[in-house]
């Protein structure tokens, strides 16, 4: 295995090329000079090329997001994975990152215990709950969601509190890239914000709600909405923890989506 070392716009293609070698619609392999803008990539190298990169950047909170950690396939489980985070946790410390932060699907068992094993440890837990058209019962006193006071701007990131904060373009699941590109935050009258967004399918309008403190209010509010506006399906992305939230959308007809896996938001301190 060879020393690792930072990328450059000359390594765009192979790391694109690799990328695209592990998931065909990678997001890093759509845009490689975008994702090499804003951070720090580091590859390693074997005599047939790049086996393995991954990406450090800093965030406005002092912690360094760690993503798109790739190897190539015939080199998984040999040590390349844990050479990559371990540079990647090196140089964010250099780089006076207090934390660091990773997101990690849920199905993906040998990237959450590679990052175990370096000390990282659940911070948050994001899933998602659907209901088909005609599904949701709409509570008669829920209250209506209202455009929210202040305007976020979307622009290339999604800033989702503390414990979730990712770029856009690195966000694993497609629905948050969306988000950051068309969403418009709405709230509760009791002030809960929610992310929402309607976009055009193949079988009619699907509407998207992201949300963080998903309690029965704002679930009649969102059920209130969608059964309002009947789109063709509903999705809530929503924290896992807030369990009374997430069985309030259950008991108004919303169900544990069978597409869309969770996803783990894992930290570990850097000092
Ligand atoms: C996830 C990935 C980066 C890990 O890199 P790797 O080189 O395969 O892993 P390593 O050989 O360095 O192993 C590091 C740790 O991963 C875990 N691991 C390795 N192989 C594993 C396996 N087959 N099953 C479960 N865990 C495994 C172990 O905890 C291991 O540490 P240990 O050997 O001290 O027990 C790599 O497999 C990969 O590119 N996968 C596809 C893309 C991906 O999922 N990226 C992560 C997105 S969050």
């Amino acid at each position: 295995m060879r020393e690792p070392r930072l990328a450059t716009e000359a390594d765009t293609a192979a790391m694109a090329a690799l990328g695209r070698s592990i998931w065909p619609e990678d997001y890093i392999a759509a845009d490689p000079s975008r994702y090499l803008a804003d951070g720090e990539v580091v590859l390693i190298e074997d005599e047939q090329g790049l086996a393995a990169m991954g990406k450090w950047e800093m965030l406005p909170d002092a912690s360094g997001w760690i993503s798109g950690l790739r190897v190539r396939g015939d080199l998984q489980g040999k040590g390349y994975g844990r050479k990559l985070l371990d540079t990647l946790l090196e140089r964010a410390q250099k780089g006076h990152a207090l934390t660091a932060r990773m997101l990690v699907g849920d199905p993906n068992t040998r990237s959450l215990s590679l990052a175990a094993s370096r000390g990282f440890k659940p911070a948050a837990h994001w899933g998602m709950l659907v209901a088909e058209r005609g599904t949701v019962a709409a509570p008669a006193d829920a209250p209506a969601l209202v455009p929210a006071g202040a305007v976020y701007s979307l622009e290339g990131e999604i800033v989702l509190r503390a414990e979730f904060y990712m770029r856009a373009l690195e966000a694993t699941a497609k629905v948050l890239i969306a988000f950051a590109q068309a969403g418009r935050w709405r709230q509760t009258p009791e002030g809960t914000l929610v992310l929402h967004q309607v976009r055009d399918g193949p079988e009619g309008a699907v509407e998207y709600f992201q949300l963080f403190e998903p309690t029965p209010t704002v679930a009649a509010a969102i059920a209130a909405s969608v059964a309002a506006s009947q789109p063709h399906r509903a999705a809530v992305l929503l924290p896992w923890e807030k369990r009374e939230g997430a069985e309030a959308f259950l008991a108004l007809g919303f169900k544990h989506s069978s597409w869309a896996w969770g996803a783990q938001v894992l930290e570990r301190p850097l000092r």
